[in-house]
């Protein structure tokens, strides 16, 4: 038996029932920035801790039977979807404590990112600024750890809490247990599906140290002619990110469909010989980073369209729902894309988005 079902007589019953928001046989087009119509067994929403946390403690955990969701905006559903949705939308931003240079600011799981990041620049606090615009929520920041422009979360996350829907106890993790890598953290790996995030403490400086030589940001901090400031770099990264990249609402998309592939020392300097202008980024370990976006132009995808989705044609990372697309259209896409490159290039480029 699906642990949803257990759940579903629960909440019913329960007096607190006005805290949890349970559907059943719910569609999901809302709620992924793909737009793409599936339909999930039982949706829960809450806004309360105290609710996940009765929650959880009625709750027969099944990993594969889950997801949790935040923005939408990284995942790709091809299917219905046989299990449950967890829909934690906790608010509020808080200025918990400032020690010396820093301050600790708590933020709820079903924050808009962006709005955090509004909030921090106009206070004056740094260190997520370069991280303007990247669409989903707060709760998401640490399992993917989000990165644009030289800046990761994780580098910002002091702790995150959660329940433990495993043991059915409220959790506080510390960030540098989370095992933060390019794109990547432990709850998307031996931790999926076994935190509910509630709420992000982040740690951010009151004296700014600012990272301006990614991409184009020096360029278009000049061309706006303001002095450098907070406002000044989310204003540059806005603008870039608002040039190259779709509106979700005009052409529904994950923003990087796929991450930059992280190759050896030796295959890249191959790579470099026969294509001089790959861009290269140095990564982990003496390994290096190529810009998938590049690969995928260079295998002539950038631009084209198979049924109704297609790579977007100022940024190849970026899919998108050229309108109507099922999930299973996009995938196929992606399927093609990748293959591509493979035979091109003879490297596998992986999906960044969750497929469901
Ligand atoms: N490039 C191409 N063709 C393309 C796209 C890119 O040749 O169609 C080249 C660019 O000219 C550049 C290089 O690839 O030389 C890198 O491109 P860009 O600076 O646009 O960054 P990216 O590696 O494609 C990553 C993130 C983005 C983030 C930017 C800026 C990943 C998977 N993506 O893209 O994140 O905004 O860097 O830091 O790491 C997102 O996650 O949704 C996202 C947009």
């Amino acid at each position: 038996m699906l642990g949803g079902c257990a759940i579903f007589h629960y909440i019913r019953d329960d007096k607190n029932s006005n805290t949890l928001r349970i559907e059943e046989n719910f569609d999901l087009k809302p709620y992924n920035t793909f737009a793409v119509s599936v339909r999930c067994r039982y949706f829960v929403e809450s806004d309360s801790e105290a609710a996940w946390f009765d929650f959880a403690k009625q709750y027969e955990w099944e990993p594969e039977q889950l997801v949790i969701l935040g923005g939408g905006s990284n995942f790709l559903f091809t299917e219905d979807f046989d299990g449950t949705v967890l829909y934690p939308t906790l608010s509020g931003i808080t200025l918990l404590q400032e020690q010396g240079g820093e301050v600790l600011v708590s933020a709820g799981a079903g924050v808009i990112w962006d709005d955090f990041v509004a909030w921090a620049v106009e206070r004056g606090y740094g260190g997520v600024e370069n991280l303007s615009l990247i669409p989903g929520h707060v709760g998401a920041a640490p399992v993917q750890n989000v990165g644009a422009y030289g800046m990761e979360a994780g580098d910002t996350i002091d702790s995150v809490e959660a329940i433990d829907l495993k043991r059915a106890v409220p959790v506080r993790i510390p960030g540098s247990d989370c095992h933060f890598s390019y794109r990547d953290s432990l709850f998307k790996h031996s931790w999926k599906n076994r935190y509910l995030i509630t709420r992000v403490t982040f740690r951010l400086r009151k004296k700014p140290v600012y990272k301006l030589d990614y991409g184009s940001i020096r360029e278009e901090l000049e061309r706006l002619g303001v002095p450098l400031s907070l406002s000044a770099v989310r204003q540059a990264v806005t603008n870039i990110r608002t040039s190259k990249l779709p509106d979700v609402q005009e052409l529904p998309n994950a923003g990087s469909f796929f991450r930059n592939p992280v190759v050896s020392a030796e295959l890249a300097a191959k790579l470099q010989q026969q294509y001089p202008a790959v861009p290269l980024y140095p990564a982990e370990e003496g390994m290096v980073k190529v810009a998938a976006g590049w690969l995928i132009e260079q295998a002539g995808w950038k631009g084209k369209t198979l049924g109704n989705a297609g790579v977007y044609d100022r940024q190849a990372l970026v899919l998108v729902n050229r309108g109507g697309a099922t999930g299973v259209e996009i995938a196929r896409l992606a399927n093609a894309v990748k293959k591509e490159v493979f035979v091109r290039f003879g490297i596998r480029i992986e999906s960044e988005v969750n497929i469901v």
